[in-house]
């Protein structure tokens, strides 16, 4: 036995030590760190029933000219938001992580999609958290009962891996990883150690066999993935799906996609009978916006996707000596700094009020592009005047004031006409052939658009 047997290790993030600490030094968790046998990252995977060995073999090296490749069919469901987010379909032999909340939805999706592909393709469900009443149920709920689909409650991966090796399916689901175990591994379900050797043991049933395999997997309490680092570096592709209460909205987003975009989004509304698809997701948005004073239309790119998006603002005077920025689907950061140039160039005193700003939707954003609509929506808070009725900004601001244009806005100029936008604000130097936008060199203009003496 080596002399340190004993290792510690990051439940959220897979960061190891010699010593058990209290706040994990790469993701600053606390009370993260549980014991494990040091020998079980040695023989990851080594162990019987993960189809390794570890004998040395003198290999065979190769050009890649040599190689044959066959561009692989992509396995489509036909649901179309689940489909394009995965880049159209499931590549074969790919290792799928879908995660998000508990109850957000991650089960039905599959269970729809499964449902679907069973159509064209072998698909095994091996629900581990659920028993097969369960599963029937909810098939029974979502109209998806289908003779060709097969279940299993089992949750010992072996035997999971050795059915799939024999029967060759197309498609193996994992619902949830976190409940799966390897049988000879001392530590429970769920914890670092086991889910490492799982997910290992599945990518090479994935590759070797050209099996797909989706896994679901949870999300921690911060939002994370359990076990974040151990799974994103390992799998394919990483979904999350999040949710908007508020509409039932569910979002599958792409955070990691070695065969199709990133960042791609799909859009579903949880109903009665299940997830059903949004097609036309910026109606429903558009649907939801009024011409009032703090709100202002922004779009960005999302993947493939322009979306039209609302950025609410609400100032009011603080009664704080520190005064409060809340800040929801934006970047805080970024809000704060434009507040700062507006304050600074336009004398505006945000210092003294405190500032609420979201998107609609649920959504969140990072680009620099809603910078003009963030200050725009500030400034018609603060005057408490709305902006034109059916207009958008599109630009981001400089340090020193001046607006900046971006790259590729076409495709969002488009779909603003598509849906009836009338007036683009964007920046001077924007290259543009629409003929609705209107040019805007710096911030000092903004102020024309509020009469003044009207301030909150
Ligand atoms: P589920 O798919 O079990 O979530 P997860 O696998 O992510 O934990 O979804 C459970 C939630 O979805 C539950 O709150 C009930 C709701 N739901 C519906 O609203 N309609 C439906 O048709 C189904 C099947 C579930
Ligand atoms: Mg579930």
């Amino acid at each position: 036995m080596a002399k340190n047997s004993l290792k510690y290790c990051c439940s959220n993030c897979g960061h190891t030590s010699i010593r058990w600490l209290g706040c994990c030094p790469t993701c600053n968790e606390w009370n993260s760190f549980i014991e494990e046998k040091s020998e079980e990252a040695v023989s990851l995977g080594a162990k019987k029933g993960s189809g390794r060995t570890v004998s040395a073999e003198n290999l065979s090296l190769y050009r890649l000219n040599e190689i044959e490749s066959y561009q692989k069919k992509r396995m489509l469901s036909g649901i179309k938001e689940w489909d394009t987010v995965l880049g159209e379909g499931i590549m074969p032999g790919s290792l799928l992580v879908l995660t998000g909340d508990p109850g957000i939805g991650k089960s039905t999706l599959l269970l729809h999609v499964a449902h679907k592909l069973a159509q064209d393709y072998s698909v095994f469900y091996f629900s581990s958290e659920e028993s097969l009443e369960q599963v029937k149920l909810r098939a029974m709920r979502i109209e998806s009962m289908n003779e060709k689909l097969l279940f299993s409650d089992r949750a010992n991966i072996e035997s999971i891996i050795k059915t799939a090796q024999e029967q060759k399916p197309d498609i193996i689901i994992i619902d949830s990883i976190q409940n799966c175990f390897f049988s000879e591994t001392q530590s429970f379900p769920g914890t670092i150690g086991q889910l490492r050797e799982t997910s290992f043991a599945l990518m090479r049933l994935a590759k070797e066999h050209t099996i797909a395999v989706i896994i679901t997997c949870h999300i921690t309490k911060d939002g994370h993935m359990a076990g974040p680092k151990t799974l994103e570096h390992m799998v394919d592709g990483v979904f999350y799906l999040q949710g908007e209460d508020r509409w039932h909205t569910r979002i599958l987003r792409s955070v990691k996609n070695r065969f199709g975009p990133l960042h791609e989004l799909g859009f579903f509304s949880m109903t009665e009978k299940g997830l059903e698809e949004v097609p036309h997701i910026n109606q429903h948005l558009l649907n939801e916006t009024e011409t009032v004073p703090g709100a202002m239309l922004l779009s960005c790119l999302e993947g493939s996707r322009p979306l039209l998006l609302e950025v609410q603002a609400l100032v009011v005077l603080t009664k704080f000596s520190v005064p409060q920025r809340v800040i929801t689907g934006l970047d805080h950061k970024r809000v704060v700094l434009i507040a700062a140039i507006l304050e600074k160039y336009l004398h505006i005193k945000f210092s003294a009020h405190d500032i609420f700003v979201k998107i609609s939707g649920g959504i969140k954003i990072t680009e620099s592009s809603s910078d003009l609509a963030i200050a725009l929506a500030l400034l018609s808070s603060y005057f408490q005047q709305a902006l034109p009725e059916k207009s958008m900004a599109l630009a981001e601001i400089s340090l020193t004031g001046t607006l900046k244009p971006i790259n590729g806005i076409e495709t969002q100029l488009k779909e603003a006409q598509k849906f009836g936008i009338k007036t683009i604000f964007v920046a001077q130097g924007q290259q543009t052939t629409s003929s609705n936008v209107v040019k805007i060199k710096s911030v000092y203009q903004l102020l024309s658009f509020f009469t003044e003496n009207s301030a909150s």
